[in-house]
């Protein structure tokens, strides 16, 4: 089976760490989201990844430069400008030369759904296209897609204005498609798979969904991005993962609780973290309190200061001394 991937995305939610890595490149406890990811596809019998990229495709090629990831082959389709999700779609599969029935995922999206129920319920209803539906609270965010009572889907609004939507079963990110959708798909123009493909889709009646209650977070937003993070070591989705790495140093008057700490990190004397995530080789000084926010890679938080609150403090930064942040982005503009 092969996947395209979608890593493509600027992914302005979560600058400034954005601005050096992309999205999916942003570790996850102990790995690139992206290896989260397609370390599930496999799972599924996944065997190819054909990962659809422009923005910073460099530091995939540089992380994976045997062209392997989570033991399946990548393949890189990289747009020449950003095509939005259906145009990157038609040109990866054009550029893997793809011409059976094909998996679309979102590269941000953390799920324990399964990929092959999908799959099978779309030769069993002969669709076009298939996706899978999650739950969520507040449908606003996302693709809203009512269906009829065998799952053929009936509608499909993106993004609906808060309380308009029509269900609370929303797009997951993840597709199981035919090749003749991409015919549906203008070449050489940006085209939303959401806005434009879909509904095409649908009016000829060959959208169908699967509904599933499993794990299911889009790890885009700075919330969401600690979120996945917590609930790995929590173990929510299966056996905990250990937030703390071995090559971090701890003080052992500091008190670090239910907190990520990745390699070569630093946490000074009676510093306080809790629900946070401090990255690669940030220092956090003296005395300071860091709760619910994440520290990018050797970013320094001065000794005494407070950052709480959903803060964002990005590569290299620093925070001074005794200084008081709340949902904060560090540098500020970005
Ligand atoms: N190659 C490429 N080119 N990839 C892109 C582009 C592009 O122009 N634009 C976005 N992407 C990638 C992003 O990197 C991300 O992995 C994926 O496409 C989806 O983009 P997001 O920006 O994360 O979209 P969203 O979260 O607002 O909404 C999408 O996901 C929701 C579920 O998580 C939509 O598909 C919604 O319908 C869906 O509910
Ligand atoms: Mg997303």
């Amino acid at each position: 089976m092969k996947a395209v991937v979608l890593v493509g995305g600027f992914g302005t939610r979560l600058r400034p760490l954005t601005l050096t890595a992309p999205k999916q490149m942003l570790p996850v406890v102990d790995r690139p989201m992206l290896e989260h990811v397609v370390g599930g596809l496999a799972r599924y019998g996944v065997d190819e990844v054909v990962l659809s990229l422009g923005y910073k495709e460099d530091v995939f090629r540089e992380a994976y430069p045997a062209g392997e990831c989570a033991g399946v082959a990548l393949r890189y389709a990289v747009e020449p400008e950003p095509l939005d999700t259906a145009g990157a779609v038609r040109f990866a599969a054009e550029a893997a030369a793809i011409d059976e029935t094909f998996i679309v995922v979102n590269g941000d999206v953390f799920t324990d759904l399964d990929v092959a129920e999908v799959w099978h319920r779309h030769f069993e209803v002969g669709a076009e296209a298939t996706i899978a539906l999650t739950p969520v609270e507040d449908p606003s965010r996302y693709g809203v897609v009512p269906t009829d009572a065998e799952g053929r889907v009936s509608g499909f609004v993106e993004k609906p204005p808060r309380g308009e939507a029509p269900t609370n079963w929303i797009n997951a990110g993840t597709y199981v498609l035919e090749p003749t959708v991409l015919q549906r798909i203008e070449p050489g123009r940006r085209v939303s798979i959401e806005r434009e493909t879909f509904p095409s889709v649908v009016a000829d009646g060959g959208l169908w969904a699967v509904q599933s209650d499993a794990y299911w977070v889009d790890a885009g937003t700075p919330d969401t991005y600690l979120q996945v993070q917590l609930d790995l070591i929590d173990g929510v989705r299966g056996p905990a993962l250990d937030g703390i790495a071995t090559e971090s140093h701890i003080d052992p008057t500091a008190r670090v609780d239910r907190s990520v700490v990745m390699a070569d990190a630093s946490i000074a004397s009676g510093a306080i973290v809790s629900g946070s995530i401090v990255c690669r080789g940030a220092l956090i000084g003296e005395g300071a309190v860091l709760t619910d926010s994440v520290v990018g890679p050797r970013a320094v938080i001065g000794d005494g200061a407070r950052v709480t609150d959903m803060t964002m403090v990005g590569d290299d930064q620093r925070v001074e001394a005794h200084s008081t942040l709340a949902g904060a982005r560090v540098p500020e503009s970005s």
